[in-house]
């Protein structure tokens, strides 16, 4: 229906679109001011803002490149900032937010550390959709710390000892089922064996079908978090936000059959329903807090652990000595390679000092997770550089580890380096300061399991030949 006087409306259109594009431009030449005056500010005072180039103002750079500085430094595969080129930090831009990149040892005790007050984790809008508001990874820093001190309980003593005869039984088992002259994908395996266990931990999950269409689920939302957040159906961050409310309905089903009682188990589930029950209501962690962070222990725990065993395979192989070394050690603690016999507990890990190195050794040379963003709460100093309010700063823990002013000769297997503590900061596999990982000491006692099975059920005199990422047995 066409209005009988179109003018106010035309008016009306007119004077909304000019004020829209007046808060724009008002907002666009905010945006250049302050860059500029921080320029000037950098040039004027020291410290100077790190090199490298801020891209196009509220844009940014469309996506960040890196590229390895190896050669410069010595070192085997570090990766530096492609802005800078040399020196220890850079700033480049992506999605309008500048980004500085710290590669020295001082930067991750001021920016995870203990002084960290500065810093607060940088997390991108779709992982949270992902795996939840109330997820670890997502929650705000006050979240955070109550949720961490209610989660941390669950990594104790007494279930770390489950958790280690819960996975050497998988292991194993998996292990039993491979065959003479057969090829198996080590990450596609210890994958399985992962997952498998940090299920079983977590809800008790068993049943094979269910767990096949867990896993699927949790590679459909894990694939997701590395993908553009387009929600379009065939998309894959729309196939994970799918694949997550698949998750969500399980496990609600799941938590609501616990609470009725018609279902026990002694898992995580179950301790943090009993630990409920033990609370005032206000302390109590929510039906979303623990389903997401049931989510978030799935996904941090099982690629993780999976990619950092497919490497221990890949170093042993080209470092046979090794190999051999730990296979010497290992086979007079062999107790029995029956599945169901004698599993490993915590005491005997203790046991294994050379293999806690070797496991050590590959989580340096891996860097399973290599960098650290952070955003800057206020204006800062960062390594001699003016770091503003709202900038990411990552430490590139890769760098760090293959530093030969950190580590000797870092391109080098050597286990035995570990032999001593290495320095404050300058191993970082598992993060640190209060991020540090949660699972850190169940990944390494199922390094170590993993370790153990594999030197004592397969030798490497001809019946095993370990090349690549791939066993054939
Ligand atoms: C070799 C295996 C693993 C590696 C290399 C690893 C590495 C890390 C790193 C580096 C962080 C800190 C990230 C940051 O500061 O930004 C982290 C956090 C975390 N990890 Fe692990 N992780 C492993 C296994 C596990 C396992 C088995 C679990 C639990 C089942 C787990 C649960 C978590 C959780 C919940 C966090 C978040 C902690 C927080 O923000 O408070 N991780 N992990």
């Amino acid at each position: 229906m066409i209005p009988a006087d179109p003018a106010p409306l035309l008016l009306l259109t007119l004077t909304v679109s000019s004020v829209l594009a007046a808060f724009f431009l008002l907002g666009l030449l905010k945006k250049l001011l302050r860059s500029v005056g921080r320029e000037r500010l950098g040039r004027v005072r020291r410290p100077p803002a790190p090199p490298g180039i801020h891209g196009i103002p509220l844009v940014g750079r469309p996506s960040l490149s890196y590229q390895p500085t190896a050669a410069a430094r010595g070192s085997t595969s570090s990766y530096g900032p492609a802005a800078s080129g040399t020196g220890t930090a850079s700033r480049q831009a992506s999605s309008g937010r500048p980004r500085s990149l710290s590669q020295q040892p001082a930067p991750p005790r001021q920016v995870l550390g203990g002084d960290s007050v500065g810093f607060s984790k940088m997390y991108m809008r779709s992982i949270s959709e992902l795996l939840g508001k109330q997820s670890l990874l997502c929650a705000s820093p006050e979240n955070h710390r109550r949720l961490r001190r209610r989660m941390s309980t669950l990594f104790n003593t007494q279930s770390l000892e489950a958790s280690v005869r819960t996975f050497d039984g998988l292991t194993v088992e998996a292990l039993g089922k491979w065959k003479q002259g057969q090829t198996m994908v080590v990450l596609e395996e210890a994958l399985k064996i992962t997952f498998a266990a940090i299920c079983k931990l977590l809800t008790s999950i068993e049943r094979e079908d269910e767990l096949a269409e867990m896993q699927r689920d949790i590679s459909e939302v894990t694939e997701a978090m590395l993908s553009i957040p387009l929600k379009l159906p065939g998309c894959r961050f729309f196939k994970g936000l799918k694949a997550r409310r698949r998750v969500m309905t399980s496990l609600r089903k799941t938590i609501r059959q616990r609470r009725e009682g018609s279902e026990h188990h002694d898992d995580f589930l179950q301790s943090l329903l009993a630990m409920d029950d033990q609370r005032s209501s206000d302390d109590q962690l929510t039906d979303s807090q623990i389903l997401d962070n049931m989510l978030t222990l799935i996904i941090a725990g099982q690629i993780t652990t999976a990619s950092a065993i497919a490497w221990m395979v890949k170093y042993l192989d080209e470092n046979p000595n090794v190999q051999e070394r730990v296979r010497e050690l290992h086979l007079p603690l062999l107790v029995g390679n029956a599945p169901g016999e004698n599993n490993l507990d915590p005491e005997a890990l203790g046991r294994m000092a050379y293999a806690s190195m070797v496991v050590k050794e590959t989580l340096r040379m891996a860097s399973i997770v290599s960098w650290f963003p952070r955003v800057a709460l206020e204006d800062c100093e960062v390594e001699g550089f003016q770091i503003a309010k709202g900038w990411i700063v990552n430490v590139d823990a890769r760098h760090i580890h293959s530093d030969s002013a950190v580590y000797d000769n870092p391109g080098k297997f050597f286990p035995l380096r570990f032999h001593k503590d290495p320095k404050p900061y300058s191993f970082l596999a598992f993060g640190t300061g209060e991020r540090t990982c949660l699972g850190m000491n169940l990944a390494k006692a199922m390094m170590l399991v993993f370790l153990h099975r594999l030197v004592t059920m397969f030798s490497n005199s001809g019946r095993v030949h370990l090349h690549r990422h791939r066993l054939a047995v």
